[in-house]
């Protein structure tokens, strides 16, 4: 990038032309990240289909992508102290992009992963287990930071992209655990309770995906002779 933009400037325009004008190169920011979510979720779409091809069985679920609003890359770039710059959010904040994969049972998610990684045009730049290490309040998924290259006409930029991979029953906890800790003001009496029944509800999840993984194991090894899907 040859010159660093800041969000203030763009946002004291005065009048709408100039706004889109001085918006132009965020927009073209936020267009690479778009860009780098269709390259990610169309490799992962390709070892899906691969996988089904060898194994009769998809190690993939469903896949959510979203782009960060711009509202909440600045709330962002607050809480984290960093500059409101353009150059800030690229170098500081690694989940612009994001992608979502929900798999069917938790080996699914290690062999995704390897199978990402193993592509010689994505590096990985951090990763998270959130699995194998839960947080205190109960949340698995795995998560790892790649950079993705996006080819445009004006050449090509590597782009960071957030990968979140988990079980269907990560996903149903995640899901509902941000729903109620989002939308409803939870006094401070209750709060330790619910807490702790969230986390009881994790320990359940987690036991209810070993269980599975046992299962398919069983299945697999003892080899059904019919690899159909349900
Ligand atoms: P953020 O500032 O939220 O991005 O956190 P971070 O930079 O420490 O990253 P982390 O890998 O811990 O979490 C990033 C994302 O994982 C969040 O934006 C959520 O989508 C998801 N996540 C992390 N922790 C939780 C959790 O406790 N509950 C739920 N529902 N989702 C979580
Ligand atoms: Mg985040």
């Amino acid at each position: 990038m040859s010159e660093d933009v800041s969000f203030k400037d763009i946002l004291m325009s005065d009048h709408p032309d100039e706004l889109m004008r001085k918006a132009a190169p965020f927009l073209n920011l936020m267009m690479k990240y778009e860009c780098a979510i269709m390259e990610v979720e169309t490799k992962f779409n390709v070892i899906n289909n691969e996988f089904s091809t060898n194994h009769n069985r998809n190690p993939i679920e469903s896949i959510k992508t979203r782009l960060k609003e711009p509202l909440s890359i600045i709330e962002k770039m607050k809480r984290k102290g960093f500059p409101i710059t353009m150059e800030s959010m690229e170098e500081n904040l690694f989940d612009i992009a994001g992608i979502r994969v929900i798999c069917p049972f938790i080996d699914d998610i290690y062999i995704l992963k390897k199978m990402l990684l193993s592509q010689d045009d994505i590096k990985l730049i951090q990763e998270k287990d959130y699995i194998k290490n839960p947080k205190e309040n109960g949340y698995r998924s795995l998560h790892i930071i790649i950079e993705v290259p996006v080819f445009l006409s004006s050449g090509k930029s590597n782009m960071k992209a957030e990968v979140q991979l988990r079980t269907m029953a990560m996903d149903f906890w995640a899901s509902l655990e941000h729903k109620l800790k989002y939308k409803k003001n939870i006094d401070s009496a209750n709060a330790e309770s619910i807490a702790q029944r969230l986390k009881a509800c994790a320990v359940l999840s987690s036991d209810l995906d070993i269980r599975m993984q046992e299962i398919r194991n069983d299945i697999d090894s003892k080899g059904s002779g019919n690899d159909e899907d349900e």
